[in-house]
């Protein structure tokens, strides 16, 4: 892009008063300095005015996507398989926001925005996450699902306190705020009643809906704010880190 609509994009000036900067001098790329506005430079240019660095805004962009069975929700595999990411038709670089299993369906996000990813993935900020099972070894009793309500004990420790609830015999929903790695599967099958499917229903404030496997959705920024506020600033405690955790 033009030297020019890169500091305007940067919010340093307007383009026509961002063209007299340039021209007076006072912007370098890569540390020489430049005097023509329509000079071209790229997002990972490192662009100085009077020696102060300035880049460009990049917009926020949130997807939605139901996940079908089978594709592996991490940015690329070196394998070649499908992958969450490869599914979206989008401008600009994105990255699944935690974590399903391959062979979980359903609600995953994907952004731009790694900050909002991380508070939405990290156990801190407690943003619940609702699954449907369907169970083996129905029916699911009354005893179980107190077991799952109260917490499991699992070899990574005892899970918090979930809110449970029974769909049909076979069929529970469950809303976890952690977002331990297969941390339902391992619930259920402590209870005495392994995962036949799992398909991620909620998360946060949003829903599944409407959306098919395979079908994704870019959230307007009203959506966006409001699932950025299910992880509210009171739960920001949490030490930065720039690993998100699995889901
Ligand atoms: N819990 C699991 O066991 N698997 C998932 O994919 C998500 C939550």
């Amino acid at each position: 892009m033009r030297l020019a609509k890169f500091l305007a994009s940067a919010g340093v000036a307007s383009r026509r008063a961002a063209e007299e900067l340039v021209r007076a001098g006072r912007v370098a790329v890569g540390g020489v300095p430049v005097t023509d506005p329509a000079h071209s430079v790229g997002e990972s240019d490192a662009v100085t005015v009077d020696g102060a660095p300035a880049r460009p805004e990049r917009e926020r962009v949130v997807y939605a996507l139901n996940k079908p069975a089978g594709v592996l929700s991490t940015a690329r595999d070196t394998h070649g398989r499908p992958t969450v990411v490869s599914l979206i038709d989008a401008a600009v670089r994105l990255y699944p926001v935690g974590r399903l299993d391959a062979d979980t369906t359903g609600l995953i996000l994907l952004t731009n925005d790694g900050q909002l990813a991380h508070r939405l993935t990290h156990p801190s900020f407690r943003v619940p996450k609702t699954y449907r099972a369907l169970l083996a070894r129905p029916p699911v009793r009354e005893a179980a699902l107190r077991a799952l309500r109260a917490g499991v004990a699992l070899e990574d420790g005892p899970t918090a306190p979930a809110r449970v609830s029974r769909v049909s015999a076979d069929t529970i929903e469950l809303t976890i705020t952690e977002g331990r790695k297969r941390q339902v599967r391992r619930m259920c099958e402590a209870v005495g009643h392994p995962v036949r499917q799992l398909e991620r229903v909620k998360f946060g404030t949003l829903s599944l809906g409407a959306l098919k496997p395979g079908q994704y959705r870019r959230l307007s920024e009203a959506a966006v704010e409001r699932l950025s506020a299910a992880a509210p600033a009171a739960r920001r405690g949490a030490r930065s880190s720039s690993r998100a955790p699995r889901r």
